[in-house]
């Protein structure tokens, strides 16, 4: 109902309509009518309305559609094969579902909202309709499962690096899994595994970028602590975002495939927003500070405490 509300006021974009001639013409009440206006509004279309005009449908957000995304993608694999929703649960979880069944690599699953986003340590993650990119992409790399840890880096650089482009040009890596602007969290990263002993038989990278992310959106704790393009200031096309994406991680995936992980560690450090500054960790068995002075050769971030040099595998760490 409200998609057949929505398409006839794009049929009708930039004239008013009446309330009463919509609610007749789909044979529901009033009211009905107001309660779907608000819930586009709230998605981000923007609706005049006058009790005496009715209403009129002035911008319409941009989408994700499969359509839009493959049209001008410059990559040879990834985002060839589009599974699209308006809403989902988390889009981790439909890949995951996907490549159970078989989904080819390269494979994205993309949503306008999800309505289970999921962190890491099992944290909620924010994704409200068409106020950032939220999407998941099937890999099945040959490494052997102890590299998966070093995908998430590659990830973090190829991302930094196209927001970076985008005008976010003080954006920066906070090991391992987020890119910050001025300490605040922009992409969150989220890379599940599924594998034998010796074998992976694949893995689920989830991205969520805020794009047009509001302060209104976020509640009172994470207000201090999340940005987005459009609280930083920097107008951005979703598509056009998207696509530049999927084509630096194809770059970088493909360099790790050939070349190894090595120089896309070195370009890490140069990236990274942490190296050198004072940083706090909190891993399963054991908190500490100290401060962060490298990677090792696997990814693990060196910490200096004043008890020697800590390998910091798995954990949360603040700066
Ligand atoms: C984190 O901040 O710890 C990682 C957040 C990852 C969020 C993305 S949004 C798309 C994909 N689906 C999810 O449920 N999570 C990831």
């Amino acid at each position: 109902m409200r998609q057949d509300i929505l398409d006839y006021l794009m049929e009708n974009q930039g004239t008013f309509v009446s309330g009463q001639k919509i609610s007749e013409l789909f044979g529901i009440s009033r009211t009905a009518v107001w309660k779907h206006i608000r819930v586009l509004k709230q998605r981000g279309y923007v609706i005049e309305s006058y009790t005496k005009k009715g209403y009129c449908l002035k911008e319409a957000p941009e989408l994700l559609r499969p359509e839009q995304i493959a049209n001008g993608l410059k990559t040879g694999l990834f985002g060839k094969k589009i599974v699209y929703f308006e809403k989902v649960d988390s889009t981790n979880t439909v890949a995951k579902r996907l490549a159970d069944q078989g989904a080819d690599e390269g494979t994205i699953v993309v949503a306008e909202e999800q309505t289970g986003g999921r962190g890491r340590l099992d944290r909620s993650f924010i994704s409200p309709f068409a106020q950032g990119i939220w999407f998941s992409l099937i890999l099945r790399p040959t490494f052997p499962p102890m590299e998966v840890s070093k995908l998430t880096l590659v990830a973090a650089v190829a991302l930094t690096k196209v927001l970076r482009r985008a005008g976010l040009i003080h954006c920066g890596i906070k090991w391992p899994n987020d890119i910050l602007v001025g300490d605040k969290k922009l992409v969150g990263i989220l890379t599940e595994l599924n594998a034998s002993v010796e074998k992976i038989n694949y893995v689920v990278m989830g991205i969520g970028i805020n794009t047009a992310l509001g302060k209104k959106a976020l509640p009172r704790e994470l207000k201090k602590t999340v940005t987005s393009f459009a609280i930083e200031n920097v107008p951005v096309q979703r598509v056009e975002l998207l696509q530049d994406v999927l084509r630096e991680l194809e770059r970088y995936y493909d360099v790790a495939g050939e070349q190894g992980f090595a120089p896309i560690l070195e370009e890490w450090k140069v990236l990274s927003c942490m190296l050198g500054r004072d940083v706090e960790v909190s891993a399963s068995d054991r908190s500490f500070t100290g401060k962060a002075v490298t990677l090792d050769e696997n990814g693990n971030l060196m910490v200096e405490t004043a008890n020697g040099m800590e390998r910091v595998l798995a954990g949360d760490v603040r700066v």
